[in-house]
């Protein structure tokens, strides 16, 4: 299990973990995977994660699984999941719900982990979407009612 530390400067710790891996992410290769990724899709939309982040990561609040430090590996992953209790409100301002070991084991959070992982960026580059030109085309033009 892994155990969220409590207290002042457990807290101070965590807060530098979090800081070190929301910027480090992008500089290091991602860990291994040992969950099920099929599981992992059912616990996707048991836990709602799927209201937040879209079917597919892209949508809502999009999961960056490149850059992002809490995507890096299973126990950063599992560390942010479990961040937001009430004994330990180290990103008090955070619109996710916390995800305790009482209702997402560590293996399902594996299991999610591993499911999260399979996401791609199938976003276009925006000079390939022709509505989003055409709206940034005629915004440009002066604007005469
Ligand atoms: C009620 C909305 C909501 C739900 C439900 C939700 N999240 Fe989030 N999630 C957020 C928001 C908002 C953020 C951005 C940081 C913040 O404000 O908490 C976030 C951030 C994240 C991040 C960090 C992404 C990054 O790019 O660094 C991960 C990973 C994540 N969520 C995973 C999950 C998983 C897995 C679930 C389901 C178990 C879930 N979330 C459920 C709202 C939600």
């Amino acid at each position: 299990m892994i155990r969220i530390p409590t207290g002042p400067g457990a807290t101070l710790a965590l807060a530098m973990i979090i800081g070190f891996a929301g910027m480090a992410g992008a500089q290091m290769p991602m860990g291994e995977i040992t969950g099920d990724a099929e599981a992992g899709k059912q616990l996707y939309y048991d836990h709602a994660c799927y209201a937040c982040h879209g079917y597919t990561g892209e949508t809502g609040h999009q999961m960056k699984l490149i850059g992002s430090g809490f995507l890096l590996n299973e126990q950063t992953f599992i560390i942010y999941l479990r961040l937001r209790t009430e004994l330990n409100p180290i990103l008090p301002s955070e619109a996710m719900p916390n995800y305790p070991e009482e209702s997402l084991s560590d293996e399902e959070a594996k299991d999610l982990y591993a499911y999260v992982r399979t996401f791609a960026d199938n976003a276009p580059p925006l000079q390939d979407i022709p509505t989003l030109n055409a709206i940034i085309e005629s915004a440009a033009e002066p604007y005469s009612p």
